[in-house]
């Protein structure tokens, strides 16, 4: 699948990238029969909600699952990411974020880029993630919001007011406070705006690491699956990791696209 030019020029001015329907209904479904085995492991890899035992991120899926590892290597998420960054890239990270319904917690805004940077010692801003929907995303299960834009600047410095939660880095660090004052997003959203994608499962939002993005609670009966492929340009490589390396993953070899039929061929 290839990005048209359109599509690169809108990635391009706003940030990310909204692609309905990237992904078939029959390969949602092996891909959520999947998920439900990941969800149900134990392990430092699983991430749960505060105050609940709802799963909110399963880390490097694709370490432990062969459909989670088709999927990271898939094509229709391999060569928009090489059109975007202009060059080979790697996996930096990979995650399924659950969103499960009515315990799915709030993300701050953030930028993905500033937590790679200063965690991963990731050298620039050069690095995309795919979020690909595993539910329908409403107005009610917490779709995630964007203020497009928001990458044009790069990094965003201001950091009054956040606290790292010991062991858990800023993965659950997000579900506690923003990295941001509210007088920084103000500024921003005001001047830009909000987007917030919705769609059917199999849609897929392209976004960069400098676009500021989060999402509300899930107060909803429906659950809110995601699944974050982080992918960094080779050249872009992380130099001082700081993390365990299934959150900063650390092989750089150029990604190898799998075939376009791989999550519904045995
Ligand atoms: C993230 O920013 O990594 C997660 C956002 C979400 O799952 O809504
Ligand atoms: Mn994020």
């Amino acid at each position: 699948m290839r990005l048209t030019s359109d599509q690169l020029s809108q990635f391009e001015k706003d940030g990310y990238l909204f692609v309905p329907g990237l992904f078939r209904a029959d390969e949602i479904a092996a891909l959520k029969q999947h998920m439900a085995v990941v969800l149900d492991q134990d392990g430092p890899e699983i991430l749960r909600e505060r105050g609940s035992d709802a799963v909110r991120s399963a880390i490097a899926p694709h370490l432990r699952d062969e459909l989670y590892r088709r999927l990271s290597l898939h094509p229709r998420l391999v060569e928009p990411a090489r059109q975007i960054l202009g060059g080979e890239i790697y996996l930096h990270q990979f995650k399924i974020n659950a969103k499960e319904a009515q315990d799915g917690e709030i993300w701050h805004w953030h930028q993905d880029y500033r937590t790679w940077f200063e965690d991963d010692g990731m050298p620039g801003p050069e690095v995309i993630n795919a979020a690909i929907f595993l539910d329908e995303v409403t107005e009610f299960n917490g779709p995630m919001m964007f203020i497009p834009g928001s990458h044009v600047d790069g990094r965003i410095d201001s950091d009054q007011g956040f606290e790292r939660v010991p062991g858990y880095g800023r993965l659950s660090a997000d579900a506690v406070g923003s990295p941001y004052t509210k007088e920084t997003i103000n500024r921003m959203i005001w001047e830009k705006g909000i987007v917030a994608p919705k769609g059917l499962a199999g849609a897929t939002i392209f976004f960069h690491g400098c676009t500021l993005h989060g999402s509300g609670p899930n107060m909803s009966p429906w659950g809110r699956a995601m699944v974050f492929s982080s992918l960094n340009k080779v050249e872009n490589y992380i130099r001082q990791p700081t993390r365990p390396d299934y959150l900063a993953l650390q092989d750089f070899t150029p990604l190898v696209a799998t075939a376009d039929d791989c999550l519904t061929k045995p």
